[in-house]
């Protein structure tokens, strides 16, 4: 079989959190406005589709992913009217864009909910899920992805109400045939403009197993497959979303995938599916994920995340597709996480962005990647915006945790590390605002910033740029096949792409120790390394080698 040719799996993504990009008017908090400012800068990087976190109306207690609006623009954001003009400039400049929607669940504060809320007989009641409670607490024992229970109790018509997330994003209830119709009618509406296409956020959650059952289950990872992912009704649902619109357009689609497995992930997004386009599975994300999540760390190795990617290329074979990512907005800075932060920053960070580009899959890169931006230690809990560290605060430290044990994880783990301010250049909060910023800019933008890396020929920037003007006109590096080549160390990631005309060789020491290499690569020419001088038969820390030949 031979693997079907689509723009969507040869460009490359790069994800904008609007709040922290870039601020056009001083009010700390950035814009649509300072978005197109900014766009000749994402040209040049090289990129091609821009996915905007989202934008809509929102009382922002999960920074837009509660929405209370779909039809609307946040006014901190900007006008519809500027959004127009955003996409018609993104277009101008030979970009797409994809939108992020948010379907699984609304804020409490959109009128269908305020509706449902009001009586037990409203004809908005079944937009949601509202049960009686069970002696006297909730109806069961699920727990909410940011702490404490997923059932929220509404004294106006004594039930409680579903919320896998926070209490302020009550979940739809995609049974009723109306919720339905209202989500394709608002995916109608953005396809209408012009978009390029939407990342959907937490879509395996979709369809909910009725039964409510308490679960028996420790570990929130299975809780979250076997549970509140992958119920009995979600391909039908995407199903249809496709049928009656997604298949009208050219577009692309992703799912964001939390519980979808190498054993499900087809199911998605096998070609003949009539559902998405790819997933970001997020099984390298939720490693180290203990059983009480994020916050309670269990270790892990690159072995882990070398299977991984093993696995998932393995289960999509040529008949499915996923992203490539390292990092995204809930996740720690990928420098930071699976590099070097600190001696070795520079290096790993090029090493990480060669490996992001060469894997099977279309690559995401997040906004600051490209600048080695890194994790952020605040000392104050007040510094930190995000709900769910805040959540968790309250629920670790009430169980005992110190205040300083807990801050420690936030600094490894927590979603602030991704969201400080881009840090433009070495001027008062980082160029990013002539007024106080939403969230405190990360301390070193004066040694990290876009204006310096700019400056440098050498920088992580130009690395990403280079690479992805390489892999514009090297279609292996799409479409080939991969093999792993078994090296003696676990420090070592040496793996080709292939096709019937070339071979690409790709060699990576993640790692701070310096390796003897042993592999025969005479008919092979370099083409990248992000060290100044390397031996050819030695890799120095964190080296990341790209080599290329015919294949004869
Ligand atoms: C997704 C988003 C995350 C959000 C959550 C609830 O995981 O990426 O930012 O908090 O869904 O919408
Ligand atoms: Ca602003």
């Amino acid at each position: 079989m031979t693997i079907e040719r689509k723009w969507w799996k040869e460009e490359v993504i790069y994800q904008i959190y609007p709040r922290s990009f870039n601020d056009s008017n001083g009010d700390g908090i950035g814009d649509i406005q300072g978005i197109i400012e900014k766009l000749d800068y994402i040209k040049n990087l090289g990129v091609d589709i821009i996915w905007l976190s989202p934008i809509y109306a929102s009382p922002n207690d999960d920074n837009g992913y509660d929405i209370s609006d779909y039809y609307a623009i946040h006014p901190e954001f900007g006008t519809m009217e500027e959004f127009d003009l955003l996409l018609k400039e993104i277009h101008a400049h030979g970009l797409r864009l994809i939108m992020d929607v948010v379907f699984n669940h609304s804020s409490d504060e959109h009128e269908w909910f305020e509706k449902s809320r009001a009586s037990k007989d409203n004809p908005y009641r079944d937009y949601y899920f509202w049960k009686p409670g069970e002696n006297g607490g909730p109806p069961n024992n699920w727990r909410s992805f940011f702490g404490g229970s997923a059932w929220e109790y509404d004294s106006t018509t004594d039930e409680y109400f579903l919320h896998l997330f926070t209490k302020k994003q009550p979940d739809l209830n995609w049974e009723n045939p109306k919720v339905r119709e209202e989500i394709y009618k608002v995916v109608r509406y953005w396809l209408d403009k012009g978009i390029d296409g939407f990342r959907m956020d937490v879509i395996p959650l979709i369809s909910k197993r009725l039964e409510f059952a308490d679960t028996p289950l420790p570990a929130f990872n299975d809780v979250v497959e076997q549970v509140y992912s992958n119920g009995p009704r979600v391909h039908e649902f995407i199903n249809e979303m496709y049928e009656r619109v997604l298949k009208e357009y050219d577009i692309m689609t992703v799912g964001e995938g939390p519980g979808i497995s190498t054993k499900t992930g087809l199911d998605y997004v096998g070609h003949d599916r009539g559902e998405l386009n790819m997933i970001f599975h997020l099984d390298h994300m939720f490693l180290g994920h203990g059983p009480r999540g994020k916050f309670d760390p269990v270790h892990y190795d690159w072995k882990d995340i070398k299977k991984i990617f093993t696995d998932w290329y393995d289960a999509m074979g040529d008949s499915g597709w996923i992203s490539i990512f390292l990092d995204n907005h809930d996740f720690p800075r990928l420098v930071s996480r699976f590099g070097n932060d600190e001696e070795y920053r520079i290096e790993s960070a090029k090493l990480l962005a060669m490996l992001v580009l060469t894997l099977r899959g279309t690559a995401c890169i997040y906004q600051g990647s490209e600048l080695g931006m890194s994790n952020v230690k605040f000392e104050n809990i007040e510094d930190y915006r995000d709900v769910e560290t805040h959540n968790y605060y309250k629920e670790f430290t009430e169980s005992g945790t110190s205040h300083a044990e807990f801050l420690k994880q936030v600094h490894a783990h927590g979603r602030d590390n991704v969201r400080t301010p881009i840090q433009w250049n070495k001027e008062k909060h980082a160029g990013f605002t002539s007024g106080e910023p939403w969230i405190r800019v990360n301390p070193n933008y004066t040694e990290i910033n876009a204006e310096d890396v700019l400056a440098d020929e050498d920088s992580i920037y130009y690395f990403y740029r280079d690479l992805l003007s390489f892999r514009k006109r090297e279609k292996t590096l799409i479409y080939g096949d991969w093999k792993i080549i078994p090296m003696a160390s676990d420090d070592l990631f040496v793996y080709e792409r292939f096709d019937a005309n070339y071979k690409i060789l790709v060699i990576l020491n993640h790692s701070d120790n310096t390796h003897a290499l042993d592999l025969n690569v005479d008919n092979y020419s370099l083409c990248f390394t992000n060290v100044s001088s390397s031996d050819k038969n030695t890799l120095l820390p964190w080296e990341a080698r790209l080599l290329k030949s015919m294949n004869d």
